[in-house]
């Protein structure tokens, strides 16, 4: 599979507050990749994050020495940084974020250098909590990122695994790469062409369906049939349709990436047979649905409950079909859903997508070949022809999935979707 490249963060100005999380270690090499990604950074530390980090390190990594305090003993006229660091950031991160200070953000607390700056800033603030999983779990601290979020912050959900305590479960720092590619989108986001559609549709008060990622159909306890589908498209849909005010669920099979920001409802699956009952459960309710979804046509017919011993020689599986989600919802459409499918061919596409369109009795399909040049499955580009019910068939450039994701929802998002009541 091919890697995809690092962001360019030339000539930006990224601003790091740590605070007092084990996973502050991870300051370190996040500094150092948005530094080698070409931004400038500033590092802002509570006296907290000094006991697991040395603010020499990241001081010495940012070149720039470490502000803590609001009130530094030692320098005149310091005290107004807070300002002027607030005018000089494109980008906040607050990496990683403990409970203590997403409440204090979430309230407007402003006691320690980080706090202040961030009631200071007028550039767009992305808040990474990392703390034990009760802490995260707690009614308190979702109410906090919940309010972080309505206040216009970017929360990048904490990873599921083991942590610091012994636990496992959700509560991790994401992997620095995870955060700066978030950090790199929303400037991408901010520095989008003048000359680019000013308002794009709403979808305030419109439930939209998302399916992402492979599915994974076992034929014993430990192996499985899968695809190599990354879950990227379906991901950069369900951040671009809750960045448009959309309550958004995403069913998703397994994937490496973290769910975007605004998405609250996230179902994870691996079988088709799972995502066919969790897409369907939804059906009534759901006014869009962009079946991104790379599911498995076939699944073994006979799993076996125990390993299958390869002392046996060669294995013939039999394989059936698993149902076919797509078709099953164009079955039971209502006149106020639109649905959206995606079609990966490599021969006859065009003619295979418009079948596709009809016979599960679609709105608009998406057509991809995966054997092209930055399309398919697994970089961050792709190439897509959307073709619509009424015949219309559009081929669009080759462009970031982030950015299809928003050209797919301004033409599919059905007009009655814009007029919507939030
Ligand atoms: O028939 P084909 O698999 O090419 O159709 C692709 C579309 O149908 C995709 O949107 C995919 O998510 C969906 N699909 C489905 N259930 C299946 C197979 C595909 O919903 N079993």
């Amino acid at each position: 599979m091919r890697a995809a490249s690092p962001p360019d963060l030339s000539g930006r100005h990224l601003l790091l507050g740590v605070t007092g999380s084990i996973a502050a270690y991870k300051a370190a090499p996040l500094v150092r990749l948005f530094r080698t990604a070409g931004a400038e950074v500033r590092v802002l530390m509570t006296p907290d994050a000094e006991r697991f980090v040395s603010p020499l390190t990241l001081g010495t990594l940012s070149e720039h020495e470490v502000l803590t305090k609001i009130f530094p003993e030692n320098e005149d006229g310091a005290w107004t940084k807070h300002v002027t660091l607030g005018e000089w950031a494109d980008l906040f991160v607050v990496a990683p974020a403990t409970a203590q200070t997403i409440a204090k953000l979430a309230h407007g607390f402003c006691d320690s250098m980080l706090t202040a700056t961030a009631l200071s800033a007028r550039c767009p603030l992305l808040v990474c909590p990392a703390m034990d999983r009760e802490m995260y779990r707690h009614r308190t601290t979702q109410d906090n990122l919940k309010r972080l979020r309505e206040i216009g912050y970017d929360v990048l959900p904490a990873a599921h695994g083991e942590l610091a305590s012994g636990l496992e479960g959700q509560g991790r720092l994401p992997e620095p790469e995870t955060i700066r590619d978030r950090a790199a989108t929303m400037l991408a986001d901010r520095t989008a062409p003048e000359e680019a559609e000013p308002s794009p549709r709403s979808l305030a008060g419109t439930h939209v369906l998302v399916t992402a990622g492979p599915t994974q159909e076992p034929f014993d306890p430990v192996r499985v049939l899968t695809n190599r589908s990354t879950g990227t498209m379906g991901y950069a849909l369900a951040a671009a349709a809750a960045r448009r005010g959309a309550e958004v669920t995403l069913v998703t099979g397994p994937t490496a990436l973290e769910p975007p920001a605004g998405v609250d409802d996230v179902v994870r699956v691996e079988t088709a047979e799972e995502m066919h009952e969790a897409v369907q459960a939804r059906r009534d309710t759901v006014g869009l649905v962009l079946m991104a979804a790379a599911v498995a046509d076939y699944t073994p017919a006979e799993p076996s409950d125990s390993k299958r011993k390869k002392d046996a020689g060669d294995l013939t599986l039999r394989l059936r079909r698993t149902p076919d989600i797509l078709k099953t919802l164009g079955e039971h459409k209502h006149d106020a859903q639109t649905l959206v499918g995606f079609a990966l061919e490599t021969d006859d596409g065009p003619d295979n997508a418009r079948r596709k369109l009809s016979d599960k009795n679609l709105d608009w399909i998406v057509l991809n070949n995966p054997t092209e040049e930055g399309a398919g499955f697994g970089p961050s580009t792709n190439r897509v022809t959307l073709i619509g019910r009424d015949g219309t068939e559009e081929a669009l450039p080759l462009m970031s999935k982030t950015a299809l994701a928003d050209a797919l929802l301004d033409r599919v998002t059905p007009p009655s979707a814009a007029v919507s009541s939030p």
